[in-house]
């Protein structure tokens, strides 16, 4: 690895994308942009091209490839702009490139992601909806390639960061008997049952303690996002689903816990900012700083634990259940939620009409093996197919 690490940022001008070029500003000495990903935001992409120079950017379509490619010309910067899914996969898997951060929001960051792992590059895990949907086989990539996997997702980073460094040995082997998952609950934990027929978007996108994108946000508020990160979980840590535990701490200060069969529990705690996490895994093993300010416990005062409600949240059971059933089952819940959320935002379907729906996609196609790439993407297509004719049957 050269001295100056070359990242590359797989959605860029997202959340996660912001707050990785923001910790990569602070160490110039340490890590350089080799290339930026957008999708929709098209300015804001230009905008991060001339502060962070990368070698490459990537765009949707061979129109916004021309005229951002013009536009970066006429403000002198050499970068070269490539188009779709090829260019995805091209700047995660280019022999210059030493890390990748995977913050491509859903299905849509598989294959990229896939491509940096096959690649043996170090893979810095936000896009938890691939590991989700393709969880056997992207952990066999992994192994097969030696990519060295980091999770990003803050309770994942927290349980990476409360385990010993020979985990892969087996969970039970290191003395694990639990992991604990926190979920702050949502902007929804005490809403009453029958006010959640008429939450809106913007009430399911004000998180209470964390600012991310739209789709985990609605994720969050629904509990779905800790339904695939109980999924997420048992992958990168070889845990099986009932050694897994959802707690809600609504103060989101401690990210997750390890229970240990001496009656040990480490927890790793910080402030809601995923500047922390991205800072620990770009650095790992090493630390650096993050732009984060440090935890006053003071101004804390208490930590709250509370036990979920799956008939508040049933988004955690279609999880568990489709954790359970593994084969094309968190494919599909996957790609129905996505489809669902989708929908909410666009206010076509009610808050609580997204768990019925993944459910009714669940129910109507039995669960088959995935032992192939091709067999994840048919029970995605397969999925979405189902979502669209619950929408038009409505
Ligand atoms: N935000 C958090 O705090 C947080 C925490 C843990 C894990 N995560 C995970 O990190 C991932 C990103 O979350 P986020 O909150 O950063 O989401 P976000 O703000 O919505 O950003 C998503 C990124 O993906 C790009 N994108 C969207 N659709 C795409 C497509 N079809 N092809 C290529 N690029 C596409 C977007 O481009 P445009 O913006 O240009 O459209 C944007 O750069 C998600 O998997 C999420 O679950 C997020």
């Amino acid at each position: 690895m050269s001295a100056v690490q070359q990242v590359t940022v797989l959605g860029a001008t997202g959340s996660i994308g912001l707050s990785t070029l923001d910790v990569i500003a602070r160490h110039p000495e340490r890590y350089s942009v080799f290339a930026l990903t957008g999708f929709s935001r098209l300015a804001e992409l230009q905008v991060l091209c001339v502060q962070h120079r990368p070698r490459y950017a990537v765009v949707p379509d061979d129109a916004s490839a021309l005229e951002l490619q013009s536009n970066l010309r006429a403000a002198g910067l050499a970068t070269e702009v490539l188009v779709g899914e090829a260019g995805l996969c091209a700047v995660s898997a280019d022999a210059a490139v030493d890390c990748v951060m995977a913050a491509i929001v859903g299905a849509a960051g598989l294959k990229p992601t896939l491509a940096a792992v096959r690649a043996g590059k170090k893979v810095l895990l936000a896009n938890k909806e691939a590991l989700v949907m393709s969880g056997a086989l992207f952990m066999q990539a992994v192994k097969q390639s030696g990519a060295v996997l980091l999770p990003i997702d803050s309770e994942h980073n927290a349980i990476f960061q409360c385990l010993p460094g020979d985990y892969a040995r087996g969970l039970q082997t290191v003395g694990v008997r639990r992991v604990l998952l926190t979920a702050s609950g949502g902007p929804f934990r005490e809403t009453p049952l029958a006010d959640l027929e008429c939450v809106t978007p913007e009430q399911a996108c004000a998180h209470p303690n964390w600012s991310m994108g739209r789709k985990i946000s609605v994720d969050s508020a629904s509990m779905m996002n800790k339904g695939l990160e109980s999924i997420e979980a048992c992958w990168l840590f070889d845990a099986r689903p009932e050694q897994i535990e959802v707690v809600i701490h609504r103060q989101s200060v401690i990210h997750s816990l390890v229970d240990y069969i001496d009656g040990s529990v480490l927890a790793q705690l910080g402030n809601p900012d995923m500047r922390t996490p991205i800072a620990h895994a770009l650095a790992w093993p090493e630390r650096i700083d993050s732009g984060v300010s440090p935890l006053d416990l003071f101004a804390v005062g208490r930590l709250d634990f509370e036990r979920p409600d799956e008939q508040r949240f049933p988004c955690l059971r279609l999880a568990r259940e489709a954790a359970q059933a593994g084969g094309s089952a968190p494919a599909m819940l996957n790609a129905a939620n996505e489809v669902a959320v989708e929908a909410f935002l666009q206010r076509r379907i009610r808050f609580v009409d997204i768990a019925r729906m993944i459910e009714s996609v669940l129910n109507a196609q039995p669960v088959q093996a995935v032992e192939a790439l091709d067999a994840v993407f048919a029970a995605d297509a397969r999925a979405r197919e189902l979502a669209g004719q619950w929408l038009a049957g409505r």
